[in-house]
């Protein structure tokens, strides 16, 4: 399949829509933004350069690409990869199933009428264990019929669909009573908040910018192999990123002037956010209730096309590395890989509170050291070849010393210091943060 519709619509996903601005409005808004932007422009797009030489070079997923580069002690990179994509797609998929449930909330106008009684609903329990399941099905019989090349005729769809959508929806939201406080509180950014709240916001940031560019799960190193040698990895990675980005930045235009509108405190929607601010808002399109129904159906339908282009991405990269590496078949594997990850997420499905415990492992911990690997390994142990990789079919020659050289030093310092603010949430707090385990399970 086409490489950059399969990694635009694994970048493109709940991470734009779904957590981009609820981490946003739990972050201090802008300046989260300012942090958010220069993490994707300085640290997040060279990664993913970097993964893209990884792959390339290597031509085959993720574990193996290590040993085919002739340095094999270097495979649990991409296993520690691996690992997070099956973490993540466990809750994304119960997140995934909330879309599909606002499908149905859409059509019969239940998820319009009380949307934050419905939220909470159909976001727990036994409900969210149903549609967690329906999604988990949909991402293995698409990976396990190995059908992915209508996942690029669906990419080519939902993009423009989705930037159509958000557009539509900001312009709906900038005539609400209240809207320009959500702008205020996104866009002006105070340089003395983000230092002040330095140690939340830069793991958040970055936390948020890897996962959203799907990097530090292997799935780009995977998606790399597929590339040809005239492809040029810098515009691709460069269009990737600006377009993703984009996409996450209008998603924060619609709903963080819809929770100012709405009355809703800043960092206070948490995972619902967007779950409660949308509907609401479609409950008030002009024109009545079936416009909102309408357009909700649309909105939701085209979110779930994203979602789904990033979950088999996901399950794509442990299931490519079973069939490769062991010569198993690709339904079984599909399948059994599924159901486990399906298992791994039910308490995320069962309880907001896992969930939420599940996203900050992932994205606080296991992200950030993977992308640590990546940079050492590019930097320090591939060296020219990298150079070499990055030029070939790109013709930006002189630049991609500066781009070797950022990763041997300041990209790799700014990961460092990410790893170890998160480490030491970790060892030396260990009751604050993502570390304690939820109450309700404990
Ligand atoms: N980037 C995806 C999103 O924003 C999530 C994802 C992460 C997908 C990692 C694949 C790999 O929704």
């Amino acid at each position: 399949m086409g490489f950059i519709l399969a990694a635009i619509g694994s970048a493109v996903g709940l991470g734009n829509i779904w957590r981009f601005p609820f981490q946003t409005s739990a972050n201090g808004g802008a300046a989260f933004l300012v942090v958010y932007l220069l993490a994707v422009l300085l640290i997040g797009i060279p990664v993913l350069l970097a993964e893209f030489v990884i792959g390339r070079r290597a031509n085959t997923s993720a574990i193996g690409a290590f040993r085919k580069l002739g340095r094999p002690g270097w495979w649990f990179v991409g296993a520690v990869g691996v690992i997070a994509a099956f973490w993540t797609l466990s809750y994304y998929s119960v997140i995934g199933g909330w879309v599909i449930r606002y499908i149905g909330g859409s059509i019969t106008g239940g998820a319009l009428a009380a949307p934050e009684s419905y939220f909470g609903a159909i976001s727990v329990g036994l409900p969210s264990v149903g549609t967690h399941a329906i999604f988990m099905l949909i991402t293995i019989g698409i990976v396990a019929l190995g059908i992915e090349d209508g996942i690029e005729l669906a990419t080519k769809v939902m993009v423009p669909a989705v930037v159509v959508m958000l557009v539509g929806l900001a312009a709906f939201a900038a005539t609400l009573p209240g809207a320009s406080e959500g702008y205020a509180f996104f866009l002006n950014p105070n340089l003395d908040t983000i230092i002040a709240n330095a140690g939340t916001v830069l793991p958040a940031a970055f936390g948020q910018a890897f996962f959203s560019l799907s990097v530090g799960f292997s799935v780009m190193i995977t998606y790399a192999s597929y590339l040809g040698k005239n492809d040029s990895l810098p515009v691709d990675g460069v269009t990737i990123g600006i377009s993703n980005t984009i996409i996450g930045v209008l998603a924060g235009l619609v709903v963080l002037p819809l929770l100012f509108a709405q009355g809703v405190e800043p960092g206070s929607g948490g995972p619902g956010a967007v779950f409660v601010a949308i509907p609401t808002a479609l409950a008030e399109l002009p024109g009545g209730g079936l416009v909102g129904q309408a357009v909700g159906v649309v909105f939701f339908g085209v979110i779930l096309i994203a979602a789904l282009s990033s979950a088999i991405s996901l399950l794509e990269v442990v299931v490519a590395y079973l069939v490769d590496n062991y010569g198993f078949s690709r339904l079984p594997t599909a399948a059994g890989i599924g159901a486990a990850i399906f298992l791994l997420g039910i308490p995320s499905a069962w309880e907001t509170a896992w969930l939420d415990w599940f996203d900050g492992i992932g994205v606080t911990l296991l992200l950030p050291i993977t992308v640590l690997f990546v940079v050492l390994f590019v930097g320090w142990v591939l060296g020219q070849d990298a150079i070499d990789e990055l030029t070939d079919g790109s013709g930006i020659g002189s630049l991609a010393p500066i781009w070797l050289w950022g990763i041997r030093t300041f990209i790799l310092a700014v990961v460092v210091i990410v790893v170890a603010i998160n480490l030491w949430d970790l060892l030396a707090t260990p009751d604050t943060g993502y570390y304690i385990v939820p109450g309700p399970l404990r």
